[in-house]
């Protein structure tokens, strides 16, 4: 199927789905029942999720969330960022988004507060703004050649001057079930795309259906299972590896469900959340710190490619060391300051490409000789050995 066919098919199935609830369409999901309340029936019958990856959101965050359907991820994570935070919702079914908008204010007034909005986007190109193109082609439609070239430069330019979604403005992309409707070719664009919006330390945490098989290309062409979120599902490694090549790191699998959701031809497709991070890009700077990669596993490998035996201690850039003193990584390495700092402004560049063993004298400086007296390292009079 072409592009734009997936994109209608997926686009009629789901303007059935905002108007009448499509049993076939949802994946029972326990949501926490605390946020429910304030969340009106209409959107919460109207669930087409497979994931629940609100839960791993915190207060405060800024999250854009893709493919928002009637809003019930939204509804449920403006509560978990609170009044501080921010929740935009993108979704290109104008039926999905007139239930969402609708039910928004419903929402704010019984929480005290507003801080949610949805806007109208492919999640393929967060960029373009699809309600302002609308209003410019409602005053000025498509008849001939010229005007189509003309809509085309337009659009560039107003992904240029008034972007849908910012480049570095969100700290979490989440999203449910959605990036498996999203056509093959188009996949590799979806994922630069959230890597774009994402500030440099956000993350995806992302719920998506995934097959444990490729899937063969008959059931690649079947336009029901394309928006039944199985034609054009990645698979488990394939998931992994798509945010892998699009330049995340930390990635890990936060939940995988045991039973699939369904079985067609034998292949499993079941729901996977995951969680990458966004920033391990920039300069390398030698501060001669260390790194002892505590276990378990005998050895690791990072998303740079640095490979660490355990119990050992590793040269690395001021970077990475900081990189690892966040999530996900944060618990599995002992950190090593030097004993005299080296300040940023005077470090000299670090070479990233190799992971080198750092002496213990690099971090204690050659001249260090001291010898300790054996009472001042005593507590008290039992601790002492
Ligand atoms: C399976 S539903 C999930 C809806 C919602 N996330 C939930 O948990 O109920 C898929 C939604 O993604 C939207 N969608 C599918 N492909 C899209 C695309 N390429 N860009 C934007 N929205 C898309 C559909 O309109 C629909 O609302």
């Amino acid at each position: 199927m072409s592009v734009a066919n997936v994109e209608q098919v997926v686009k009629e199935r789901y303007r059935e789905g905002a108007e009448t609830q499509v049993p076939e369409l949802c994946c029972p999901i326990d949501y926490d029942p605390r946020y429910l309340s304030v969340i009106p029936d209409e959107v919460l019958e109207r669930d087409y999720g497979c994931g629940d990856p609100s839960r791993y959101l915190s207060s405060g965050e800024t999250v854009l969330d893709l493919g928002s359907g009637t809003g019930k991820i939204c509804f449920i994570a403006c509560q978990v960022v609170g009044p501080e935070g921010r929740v935009i919702g993108v979704d290109m079914t104008p039926e999905m988004l007139d239930v969402a908008r609708r039910n928004a204010p419903v929402v704010a007034d019984r929480l005290g507060y507003a801080n949610v909005e949805f806007r109208r986007g492919r999640i393929q190109d967060l960029q373009l703004d699809l309600d302002l193109l609308e209003r410019e082609l409602q005053e000025r439609p498509v008849r001939d050649v010229d005007a189509l070239i003309a809509v085309q430069s337009r659009s560039q330019e107003l992904r240029q001057q008034q972007p849908l979604v910012k480049n570095d403005s969100v700290d979490v992309v989440v999203s449910n079930c959605v990036l498996n409707l999203v056509d093959n070719n188009q996949k590799q664009e979806l994922f630069r795309e959230i890597y774009r919006v994402l500030k440099d330390g956000g993350r995806a945490v992302i719920s998506d259906i995934v097959s444990d098989e490729p899937i063969p290309e008959t059931m690649q062409n079947d336009p029901e299972l394309w928006s039944g979120c199985i034609s054009g599902a990645l698979s488990e490694e394939g998931f992994l590896s798509a945010f892998e090549k699009a330049g995340f790191h930390g990635i890990r699998i936060l939940e995988r469900a045991d039973d699939p959701w369904r079985t067609v031809d034998g292949i499993e497709f079941r729901s996977v959340t995951l969680e990458a991070f966004k920033g391990k890009e920039g300069a390398c700077y030698e501060r001669n710190q260390a790194v002892i990669y505590k276990g378990p596993f005998k050895e690791v490998v990072d998303d740079d490619d640095h490979r660490m035996i355990r119990g050992q201690r590793y040269a690395v850039c001021d970077k990475t060391f900081n990189l690892y003193r966040q999530e996900p990584y944060k618990g599995l390495f002992v950190f090593v300051e030097p004993l005299e700092e080296i300040p940023l402004a005077g470090a000299t560049p670090f070479d990233c490409s190799r992971t080198a063993p750092r002496h213990p004298q690099e971090t204690k400086g050659s001249d260090y000789h001291v010898t300790t007296d054996q009472e001042a390292t005593c507590c008290g009079p039992d601790d002492c050995c």
